[in-house]
């Protein structure tokens, strides 16, 4: 089977997940989105983005919509604590790009360090003002600053195993 691994990554960390989850999977090829060429000919793709104000960042949502493959396994980096209604909407965000043609057969998304040039931004703002730099905001900076961990490597590795061995019963079934 062709395993095709894509991901877009400004700071590293999303592209960090994509080599854990490819040192899994020998058969598997690791491309950044920009260098994939033709979708269509792997048989299943990964594809991994960061989520930026919400959303699968820019060049993820430009790859996603323009590159149309009925199988794929989504994952993401993001600054917040995942497991909330924020990942949940980041990843139905990436499958409404994808369109209900494709099968996303799972996802996994994990913490991932929040660029410190991001806090040096928002200290800019005074208190009241949206993008002010709150105790919460700067909590949150914290906690992410030391994913993806061990952890979170681990369990990327497993989790791509995970999804290779569904892609396998998959095939023995039909
Ligand atoms: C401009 C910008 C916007 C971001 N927006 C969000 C957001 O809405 N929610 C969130 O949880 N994290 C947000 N983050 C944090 C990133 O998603 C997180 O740090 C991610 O791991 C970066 O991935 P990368 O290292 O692969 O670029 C944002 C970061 C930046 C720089």
């Amino acid at each position: 089977m062709k395993i095709l691994i894509t991901y877009s990554s400004m700071t590293g960390n999303t592209r960090e997940i994509a080599e854990c989850i490819h040192s899994t999977l020998p058969e598997s090829i690791l491309l950044p989105m920009k260098k994939v060429k033709n979708i269509k000919e792997w048989d299943f793709v990964f594809m991994g983005f960061w989520v930026n104000k919400g959303n699968p960042n820019k060049e993820a949502i430009k790859f996603l919509s323009a590159n149309k493959h009925n199988k794929v396994a989504l994952f993401a980096t993001l600054g917040a604590i995942p497991g909330g209604e924020h990942t949940r909407s980041c990843i139905e965000g990436a499958k409404e790009i994808l369109g209900e043609s494709c099968h996303v057969v799972d996802f996994f998304v994990c913490q991932g360090k929040i660029d410190p040039m991001i806090t040096k931004v928002f200290k800019i703002f005074p208190k009241g003002h949206y993008h002010h730099f709150t105790d919460e905001k700067r909590k949150l900076y914290e906690k992410s600053i030391a994913h993806p961990d061990e952890i979170d490597k681990e369990k990327a590795r497993q989790w791509g195993m995970y999804v290779r061995e569904q892609l396998e019963l998959e095939r023995k079934a039909n």
